[in-house]
């Protein structure tokens, strides 16, 4: 019972519409009306520039980061069962990210979220899909496919790299990568048909 009100938590923690409430409460405009239409960090970059995306990206990192630590309110009795509740609490709030129930239900995609979430849990875990993402955005400028490949690095790093035995936790880590394609479907078909945009990364390069 405890379990379940510290998961309803959880997602209501992830509910918190960042780029949404942003988009409006400062800037006047529903960030899910431009750009790309997705109520994440990195539309928040595109459409209203860096300080209000940096903004967004650090407290939807939060969110991940605080539903994981909720798990801590109550005793456990194993470390399994720690990592168990966490894995729970965490997907609830990037569930709540992506449905959020204080904006309509239509939010992100869940990979700031699911960043903190992962942060939180394992770290070097979660340094090491940086690492992912951050050659993939060098190489391609494309954070759609970064955040992509970066969330398959993540169960092919917990499955091969390090090893995890907690068989929850496993498929947790391949639900995230399946989830994430299809939170990404629109950018797929983008990809697929060339007109995804790209970040800046370089004043000079065009496109
Ligand atoms: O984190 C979301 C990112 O991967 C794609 O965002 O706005 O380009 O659809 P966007």
């Amino acid at each position: 019972m405890t379990e379940l009100l510290l998961i309803i938590c959880a997602y209501l923690i992830g509910s918190f519409a960042t780029a949404v409430w942003v988009s409006k409460g400062v800037f006047g405009i529903d960030i899910r009306e431009h750009g790309s239409g997705n109520a994440g960090a990195t539309n928040t970059f595109r459409v209203l520039g860096p300080k209000a995306g940096t903004f967004v990206m650090l407290v939807d990192m939060l969110k991940g980061v605080l539903a994981v630590r909720l798990s801590y309110l109550i005793p456990h009795d194993s470390t399994e069962q720690l990592v168990n509740l966490q894995v729970g609490l965490g997907l609830a709030a990037v569930v709540g990210h992506i449905f959020p129930i204080w904006a309509g239900f239509r939010g992100g995609k869940g990979i700031a979220t699911l960043f903190g979430m992962v942060l939180a849990i394992q770290p070097l875990v979660a340094l090491y899909c940086v690492g992912v993402f951050l050659m993939i955005l060098f190489l391609t400028r494309y954070v759609s496919l970064s955040s992509i490949l970066a969330s398959i690095a993540f169960p092919v790093l917990i499955l091969f790299v390090f090893r995890e035995e907690e068989v929850y936790y496993r498929i947790f880590a391949i639900a995230v990568a399946v989830m994430v394609v299809l939170t990404h479907q629109k950018n797929i078909m983008r990809l697929i048909s060339g007109s995804e945009s790209k970040v800046p990364l370089f004043k000079n390069r065009k496109n």
